[in-house]
């Protein structure tokens, strides 16, 4: 099954990842030629906005939710790649890790991943991809590790929604690159994706809408969003709403990147549809980087913002 040719359509609701009714099977969609007529005037360069953006925004709380919901647009339209996930040859070796002695010491992991002879090159390679997405820039990886356990209470978020539980898009652009500390199986977090899923055409104005409606209303279970259109509910947590064909049909493309300690991947966690590091049992050790753009990027941002 071609999961890009089954969703090929995001603002027709049988064709779409985005808009689901799982939850409210007796409402329709009733705004929908608003948004299309919306999006195409974003997406023609129309700046004037006008009745559309009008009416639009009288769908929303209030004003400030919708010119969140626009600055948020403005950087999705700027920063757009379909890049998926790539599995690096690279294999650092842990063997010198000193795991049980230091369970939970997140700064000695990283001491130990930053003295590897291959970090600067897996670096390197990390900020290559960066800026071969998204344009060169002076450019800052952020780096972390994470150490989390079954104990931790992960259960609920991986289960409560159905098999497609926690599946999700990251907020902003982004590359992320891990690398396996321990040995990682499906039930102690495994990364997981939907395999192409980066190439499903999205709405970027729905993207922008449900955005808005996780990181600043702040809503995150379907049973919150009864004032809100049927169009907007959902958010970033698309696996959490999507109707059961649909849900079937993205997971028979599922990847669950189960694989030894050492291993090193990274992902373009804005389009390709994933999820990982919420283990069921035992627990997981990761290592994390992600580039930054310190300039030119922080600069087509603000344009990008500013301009709605
Ligand atoms: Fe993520």
């Amino acid at each position: 099954m071609d999961i890009i040719k089954l969703f090929d359509k995001p603002l027709s609701p049988e064709k779409s990842i985005q808009l689901n009714n799982k939850y409210w099977p007796f409402l329709k969609f009733t705004n929908l030629n608003l948004i299309q007529d919306c999006e195409l005037e974003i997406l023609s360069g129309s700046r004037k906005g006008g009745a559309c953006y009008r009416n639009l925004m009288k769908l929303f709380p209030n004003e400030e939710l919708f010119r969140k919901m626009l600055k948020r647009l403005g950087k999705i339209l700027s920063f757009q790649s379909n890049f998926g996930c790539a599995v690096l040859d690279y294999r650092v070796n842990i063997a010198p890790l000193n795991l049980k002695n230091h369970e939970g010491d997140e700064k000695y992991f990283w001491q130990f991943i930053s003295k590897n002879i291959l970090f600067k090159e897996i670096s390197c390679e990390v900020i290559k991809r960066y800026r071969l997405e998204y344009g060169w820039d002076i450019t800052r990886l952020h780096k972390s590790v994470r150490y989390v356990r079954g104990e931790d209470g992960y259960q609920s978020c991986m289960t409560n929604f159905g098999r497609t539980s926690d599946f999700h898009n990251d907020e902003y652009k982004g590359i992320t690159c891990i690398v396996y500390l321990s040995d990682v199986k499906k039930d102690n977090g495994a990364f997981t994706y939907i395999q192409g899923s980066e190439k499903i055409i999205r709405s970027p104005l729905l993207t922008a809408i449900h955005q808005t409606v996780s990181f600043d209303m702040k809503l995150s279970h379907w049973d919150q969003m009864g004032s809100l259109p049927l169009e907007f509910r959902a958010t970033h947590n698309i696996g959490n709403f999507l109707e059961p064909d649909k849900a079937k049909a993205l997971l028979a493309k599922e990847v669950v990147l189960e694989d030894v300690a050492g291993t090193v991947f990274m992902f373009n966690g804005q389009k390709l549809i994933h999820r990982g590091g919420k283990p069921l049992k035992g627990s997981r050790l990761a290592a994390f980087l992600t580039p930054e753009g310190l300039f030119i990027h922080k600069l087509r941002s603000f344009l990008a913002t500013k301009r709605y």
